[in-house]
Parts: structure tokens; C-alpha cells; sequence
């Protein structure tokens, strides 16, 4: 691998080729502006595999069959930034208000299915879990399950091990941090194992159609914080993929920062007090 001072091991040809090769494989976009982000885990791959240059790494990428240096990379290349109680209105909206004419339109005991994509290390599918226990009336006159999934196998792993930092539960109520965790050390919280057991965790890339297809019968998705990493495409592809997984009348709860209005019109935007949310269509 060459040094600093010689030319540089990641040159722009070889950034746009990894680009287009990544977008397609995971719908996240890198433009330039990402470049530092970029080659400094590229060039941590290439010396993990003891690459000798760019080139012999991503030839060996390209013609891999077991698909792991890829894990390895999308792994290395996601940002899994999240905690708990995040965006918090829209799992009030859930209790509220959502939740309630979802049920509204089920035989008593039917199930309601909730899917938190992407779930990073869990904290957003167990806020989930603790909102029904703690804020939803209804919750056992209904057989609830959260699915919950990501494209990244380290952060599906954490999220079922379920050891938290004092940061990443810093917004949630102290009552419910006794409640649900236990100390696990240095500072640390480790949720109970009934809520671990409570969310079925997958990996799941969500412009995949092939991964996308196993989910029908979706209530309620959370789609919090992904399509800012994708472009209009991409995006385009998991605002259709969701609607297939959708029931008629399901809502999909987007991040503050990203908007359903301008990637697809199947949708209908509706106002709760709490949040806005929007609805796959009852009717057509
Ligand atoms: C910033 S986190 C958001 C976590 C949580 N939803 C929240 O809002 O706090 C973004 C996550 O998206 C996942 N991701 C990126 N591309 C994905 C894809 N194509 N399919 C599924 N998950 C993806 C990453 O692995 C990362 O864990």
C-alpha cells in the first residue's frame, strides 16, 4: 500500500468506482463531501484483508461469494447514531392516536404488527416495547409484535446483547430506567431480557427487494433517520417497498429532517396532535 507522501492510495476513480458499487448494493449515496469518511475506512478494510492496493481489495469485493467482506464493509460504512426516547412525539402519537385506529380496525385479539427499520443498536424498537407497556391502555386485549431490522450485522448483535451507555438512556424517565434495565457496569444498562425477547431482530437492506418481500401485514412502521443516507432513488425504492408491507391504513413515522411529500405520492400526510405522520391510503 503506498504511504502519504506518495500518490494517494485512494485515487478519485477509484472513489467514484467504490461509490457506485456501494450505492448499488446498499442505496446509501457518498458524494465527495464524505471522501475523508470514506477512504479512512476503505483504507482500514484493505489493511484488515492485508490488501496490497485498492484495487486488488475491490477486485476481491466484486468476486467474493460468501458476501463477507462486503458485511464487513457496509458494517464499517453505516452510522448507527441513536438512543433512547428519540423523537419521543412520534411514539406518543403511536399511543395516542395511531395505535388506536389501527386496533379499531381488528377483531379483538387480532395482532398488530409494528416495524422499527433501521433498528441500529435497538434503542428505537425498545422505546417501542417500553411506550405500549407503559402508555398504551389497550395492550393486552391485542397480540402486538415489533419486528425490528438493519443492514448492519454489529449493530443487530448489540441490539441483542442490550447493554446501554448512561448516554444512550439519558432521556428516559428514571422510573422506567429501574422498570426495564439492570446496571451493568461501568456506568452501563442492560435492558431485561423479556424486552429483548419482546423484538424480533433481521437484517434486512431495505432496497432489497428480496429481503423486503418477507414483510406483509405491517401496522405501523418506524422509518427513523435512513432515507437522509440515501438519494431520490433510493429512496424512492423503500418508500414503494414499505407501502407493499403495509396494511391499508398503516402509517409510516419518518424522521424530523425527512419528508415522504417530495420521494412519493402514495401516500397520505396526516396531522395528530402529537406528530405528522403518514398513511398508506384505506382505499385503492
Ligand atoms: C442513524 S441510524 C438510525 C437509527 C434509528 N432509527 C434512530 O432514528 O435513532 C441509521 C441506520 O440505518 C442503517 N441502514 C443504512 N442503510 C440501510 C439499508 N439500506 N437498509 C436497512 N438499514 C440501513 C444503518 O446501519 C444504521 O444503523
Amino acid at each position: 500500500m503506498k504511504t502519504a507522501i506518495d500518490a494517494p492510495v485512494i485515487s478519485d476513480a477509484d472513489f467514484q468506482k467504490f461509490a457506485e458499487f456501494f450505492y448499488r448494493k446498499t442505496g446509501i449515496h457518498f458524494d465527495d463531501s464524505k471522501r475523508y469518511f470514506v477512504d479512512k475506512r476503505l483504507l482500514e478494510r484493505m489493511q484488515a484483508t492485508g490488501s496490497e492496493n485498492f484495487r486488488s481489495w475491490f477486485t476481491a469485493l466484486r468476486f467474493e461469494t460468501h458476501g463477507r467482506e462486503l458485511q464487513h464493509l457496509v458494517n464499517a460504512m453505516t452510522v448507527n447514531e441513536t438512543y433512547f426516547f428519540r423523537e419521543a412525539y412520534q411514539f406518543d402519537c403511536m399511543v395516542n392516536h395511531m395505535l388506536d385506529e389501527i386496533a379499531a380496525r381488528k377483531r379483538p385479539g387480532g395482532r398488530i404488527r409494528i416495524w422499527s427499520i433501521p433498528s441500529s443498536t435497538g434503542e428505537e424498537p425498545y422505546s417501542i416495547a417500553i411506550y405500549l407497556l407503559e402508555r398504551w391502555a389497550k395492550i393486552d386485549d391485542y397480540e402486538v409484535e415489533i419486528l425490528s431490522s438493519d443492514i448492519d450485522t454489529n449493530v443487530l448483535d448489540a441490539a441483542q446483547r442490550g447493554v446501554y451507555s448512561a448516554r444512550s438512556v439519558a432521556q428516559l424517565p428514571r422510573a422506567y430506567l429501574d422498570r426495564y434495565f439492570t446496571p451493568a457496569g461501568d456506568g452501563d444498562w442492560r435492558v431485561s431480557r423479556d424486552l429483548v425477547n419482546a423484538v424480533e431482530f433481521s437484517l434486512v437492506n431495505l432496497t432489497n427487494a428480496t429481503d423486503t418481500r418477507r414483510f406483509r401485514d405491517i401496522d405501523l412502521i418506524f422509518c427513523r433517520n435512513l432515507l437522509i443516507y440515501f438519494d431520490d432513488l433510493s429512496r424512492r425504492i423503500a418508500a414503494e417497498a414499505m407501502y407493499d408491507a403495509l396494511n391499508p391504513g398503516g402509517f409510516i413515522c419518518l424522521g424530523h429532517s425527512e419528508s415522504m411529500s417530495r420521494i412519493s405520492s402514495l401516500y397520505t400526510p396526516r396531522r395528530f396532535p402529537d406528530a405528522m405522520v403518514h398513511q398508506k391510503p384505506i382505499e385503492g
